[in-house]
């Protein structure tokens, strides 16, 4: 019979775990029958000693069959899916989902997002600050939208129960930050979800989970590994996260950004690693060779095609697509006020990762998972790393509902700000692919 006190010992000597022990652990965290201070023991041991790659592989199939595996094939072409493991900023699924289903090159886009996590946004509660959405589809109306429109967002939390048990006791217990953990939850929600092909977006810096170029290609590897041996085709892309993603940090703030690329009048970074993105999830579908793909999706941008794709979801998941045409419908929160340089001098550095607790303070993310969100908080960036700027300009404008949560957040986002004499190196946008283009 198996114990997990056993488990627990036998991972903190640093032995592998069976797949007998892998399916044992995971049927009784979905279960029920196995308390949660072994599972945050066996978790921490896994932190400490790791998985090989064949357990993480074993470990991930395990938690997405914990719950439904979707059956997509109700949808009439190749079915794509893309996950970014979570940054600052990151509205890049709001864009690319519907160019890519703009091009009407056979290609069609299963998405399943989450929530926010800690101090990364979530395209669910981006989507859902747009009045009326409901992202909370049946089956059968996630099906039906993908083969009308071309494209749905749906809820990974619907997928590996195992891991949403899990992840929540990663959360408190200081065991997210372990690569096979990270590859084995973001995995599992994507094969139970069913696409043919999911393309990566492995973030990197001070506001990704994982901070080094190398450990993001550590974790891109595993996760194409683990992707392709389920036989997805997979690919990553490496990108940097030691800046928020575009101008805007928050939820609604984050849908009018996605709307100016969608316009063609976007911020460059976010416009170009956007069309990477959905060339990339044409390109391993087969759509066409990867420049074909990068024209087609850059179309999309300037025809108008791709802006109405997503105010075809909007309308499709029940929200007022009028939003999506006149974004200043949109109502502004009740507060705002400026950052201001304190003193003249580069922007040398931004401490990303505070600048997504500052979001949540402010309001755009949860402080703990019952807590409501305010879609219109959050912060307008007017400058980047790299730009000078006078004593008294505004470096970024705040968005909030009390004074209090101003004055938090100001604070986080002026200590996360570092302004120098000496001009910093460019750092690159994307660093690197695996088995993608760009
Ligand atoms: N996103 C996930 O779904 N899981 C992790 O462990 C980290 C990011």
């Amino acid at each position: 019979m198996l114990r997990m006190y056993d488990l627990i010992q036998k991972k903190q000597n640093g032995y592998a775990l069976s797949e007998e022990e892998l399916t044992f652990f995971v049927k009784g965290v979905t279960d029920g029958s196995i308390p949660d201070y072994q599972i945050s023991a066996l978790l921490m041991a896994i932190f400490f000693k790791g998985l090989t790659e064949e357990e993480t592989t074993v470990f991930t199939e395990c938690l997405a069959d914990s719950g439904e595996r979707a059956d997509l094939s109700a949808i009439k072409g190749k079915k794509v899916d893309k996950h970014s493991t979570g940054g600052v900023g990151d509205k890049t699924s709001l864009i690319v989902a519907p160019m890519v289903a703009a091009t009407n090159m056979g290609v069609y886009v299963a998405k399943m997002s989450g929530r926010g996590l800690g101090h990364t946004g979530g395209t669910i509660d981006k989507l859902e600050s747009i009045p009326g959405v409901n992202t909370n589809q049946s089956r059968e109306d996630f099906l039906r939208i993908v083969n009308e429109i071309g494209l749905c967002i749906g809820q990974s939390s619907c997928f590996a129960p195992a891991d949403k048990k899990l992840y929540a006791l990663r959360d408190v217990t200081a065991t997210v930050n372990c690569l096979p953990l990270i590859a084995s939850s973001v995995m599992s929600k994507k094969l139970a979800a069913g696409s043919d092909c999911i393309v990566l977006d492995v973030k990197c810096g001070s506001g990704a989970f994982v901070k080094t170029v190398k450990e993001a290609t550590e974790l891109a590897d595993l996760m194409v590994k683990i992707g392709t041996r389920a036989g997805k085709k997979t690919v990553a892309l490496i990108t940097n996260m030691d800046v928020p993603l575009g101008r805007n940090v928050g939820n609604s703030l984050e849908v009018i950004e996605a709307i100016d690329v969608l316009d063609g009048q976007g911020d460059k970074d976010l416009t170009e690693l956007c069309i990477t993105l959905a060339a990339n999830m044409l390109y391993i579908a087969n759509a066409a060779d990867y420049d074909e793909c990068v024209r087609a999706v850059t179309k999309t941008l300037h025809d108008g095609s791709a802006k109405k794709k997503l105010a075809d979801l909007v309308a499709a998941l029940g929200g007022n697509s009028d939003y999506i045409y006149n974004p200043s419908l949109f109502k502004e929160s009740k507060i705002s006020a400026i950052i201001a340089a304190d003193r003249s001098g580069y922007i040398y550095k931004m401490d990303t990762e505070l600048i997504g607790v500052a979001a949540v303070v402010l309001g755009a993310g949860r402080m703990t998972k019952e807590s409501p969100i305010d879609h219109r908080a959050g912060i307008t960036f007017h400058h980047t790393v790299g730009d000078y700027v006078n004593e008294g300009e505004a470096i970024a404008t705040i968005y909030t509902s009390n004074i209090s949560k101003a004055q938090n957040g100001m604070e986080l986002i002026f200590n996360a700000v570092k302004i120098s004499d000496k001009k910093p190196e460019p750092k690159k946008l994307i660093y690197k692919t695996i088995g993608g283009k760009f």
